[in-house]
């Protein structure tokens, strides 16, 4: 399947429901954050219904847990099936990272260490998920803050590993390549050359803080998009061609207006490059 297009978009989120449907703004689409909506009625299910009228869809989980040892849990995946089926949504991702052990939820993303080994642990629970729902998903690179003595590899490595021994797809935050090269010492730039062009479907762009110490760069979503990260924005796009891109903001919430111009500034920075992509292209 060729890789569907569907522009600029925000992640929805609660602040922004009324004013989304009262001015219509112009996104090219919303990401839901699924667990949010896995719910029999309810007022979040309200809203999404009334939206979901207007825009195309996309959904993010945080819980699939796919690195973990435990087996899978099918009840997450049936609630999961049964809101893809409700919100007929564009694509379905969710984190290359474990969030739960022994049964025990951590609220976290994870990382994993990046083996042979746990590339056929990911890569074949992957392939369950998928025919368990009935179509690829998305995997995304998380942010982190540990490695592990046993990784034989990359980060990027892995992620490319994983996304060919299962044929999946990536959801390639930008923020947190840049979050995880400042904090694990690597480039960036060789993170964005090392994944598969194909297999990109959809962009991240988020904020983040220094911690106390200056070292230490933390994911935490409640601020614009830095400026080195634009610039890392600016090669990926290069590389990938028209990827749809959205912006995460999930603490100190602006007005939606605030979030429109921060997405104006990613529309800028890209499309005239795929414009000038295209019409080499057809030259
Ligand atoms: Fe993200």
């Amino acid at each position: 399947m060729e890789r569907p297009y569907l522009g600029f978009g925000l992640g929805l989120r609660k602040e922004h429901y009324q004013e989304v449907l009262d001015q219509l703004p112009p996104v090219g689409w919303f990401e839901i954050i699924s667990e949010n909506y896995m719910v029999e009625g309810g007022r979040p299910l309200h809203w999404l219904e009334r939206i979901r009228e207007h825009y195309p869809l996309v959904m993010h989980g945080v819980s699939l847990s796919i690195g973990s040892s435990d087996p899978l849990d099918f009840d997450y995946l049936r609630g999961l099936k049964a809101l893809i089926e409700r919100v007929e949504p564009r694509w379905v991702s969710d984190h290359l990272c474990w969030t739960s052990l022994g049964g025990h939820n951590f609220h976290d993303l994870l990382p994993l260490p990046y083996s042979d080994e746990a590339v056929a642990h990911v890569a074949s629970r992957v392939r369950q998920v998928q025919d368990f729902l009935g179509r690829r998903i998305l995997l995304e690179n998380l942010s982190s803050y540990v490695t592990f003595h046993d990784s034989a590899m990359s980060e990027w490595e892995f992620l490319t590993a994983v996304c060919e021994e299962a044929d999946c797809l990536v959801l390639l935050d930008v923020n947190n390549i840049f979050v995880s090269a400042v904090n694990h010492g690597f480039d960036p730039h060789d993170y964005v050359e090392g994944v598969p062009v194909e297999r990109v479907w959809q962009f991240h762009l988020a904020g983040h803080t220094t911690n106390a110490s200056g070292k230490i760069l933390i994911d935490t979503h409640d601020q614009p998009v830095r400026d080195e990260v634009w610039a890392l924005y600016r090669e990926a796009a290069r590389r990938f061609g028209p990827v749809s891109t959205m912006i995460e903001r999930d603490d100190n919430i602006p007005p939606l207006a605030e979030l429109l111009e921060e997405l104006d500034q990613a529309r800028r920075l890209a499309e005239p490059l795929w414009e000038k992509q295209r019409a080499h292209a057809t030259a």
